[in-house]
């Protein structure tokens, strides 16, 4: 099963993919997480990322499709993956159909933006596990501490509000498209992202089917 999880910031996208791994033993592969490990180690492609990522804006697509075909090749991809936020424009994504990435189904997380930007607002992630949480809608046991492995949680650089109302722009403008994209490929399929995330958990298994 080759999957990408498409829609704006904040949709639930990471937390579903979490679901989808565990139900269906398929690795979760976020353009996302990958870029914060190499700003967090500093390396010459955090540097390039960091200032863009905290604002905002995309990073460069060539170097999303690098960083992405060279993960493909690991052996845990090799009976299916979920890509988490990429593509992210028509570029990536006419680059993917080029190098021959598969994708067999789009998941389009449907969901009005003002929730989304109270979604980011609330979220916390843990810097040693990635667990995320939000303070209202998946609250913790212990305020401020990740309930899975015991870390300081902290708030993501690009949950800042300037970030956040940039974030959306750059989705309408440049990932939204995605949408037509897929969808005259035969390859869309909408998921109603509003409610609890064992609901949205629920739709999204009667598209994939029983889990493994
Ligand atoms: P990335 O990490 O991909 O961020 P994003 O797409 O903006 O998505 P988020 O992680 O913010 O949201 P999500 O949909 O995963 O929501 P979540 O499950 O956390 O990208 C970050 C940056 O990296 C980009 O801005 C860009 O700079 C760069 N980048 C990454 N990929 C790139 C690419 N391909 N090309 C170029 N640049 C790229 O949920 C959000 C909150 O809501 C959480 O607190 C959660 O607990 C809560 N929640 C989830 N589900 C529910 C529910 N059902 N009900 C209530 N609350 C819920």
């Amino acid at each position: 099963m080759k999957l990408i999880l498409l829609g704006p910031p904040g949709a639930g996208k990471g937390t579903q993919a979490v679901y989808i791994t565990e139900a269906y033993q398929i690795p979760s592969i976020s353009t996302g997480e990958m870029l914060r490990a190499a700003v967090a180690a500093k390396t010459p492609l955090g540097k390039e990322a960091k200032t863009l990522m905290e604002k905002g804006d995309l990073v460069p697509d060539d170097l999303i499709l690098r960083m992405l075909s060279e993960r493909l090749l690991e052996s845990d991809c090799k009976n299916g993956y979920i890509l988490d936020g990429v593509p992210r424009t028509l570029v990536q994504a006419e680059g993917m159909d080029k190098l021959n990435i598969e994708v067999d189904k789009v998941l389009n997380f449907d969901i009005p933006l003002d929730e989304v930007v109270a979604r980011l607002s609330g979220r916390r992630v843990c810097p040693t596990c990635q667990a995320t949480y939000h303070v209202l809608f998946q609250p913790l046991k212990e305020e401020g501490i990740c309930d899975k492995c015991g870390s300081k949680l902290t708030t993501r650089k690009d949950d800042e509000p300037a970030s956040i109302e940039n974030r959306m722009e750059v989705y309408l403008a440049q990932t939204q498209p995605l949408i037509t994209y897929y969808k005259e490929k035969g390859k869309l399929f909408d998921i109603n992202a509003l409610g609890s995330k064992d609901e949205v958990e629920a739709r999204i298994q009667e598209i994939l089917g029983e889990p493994v």
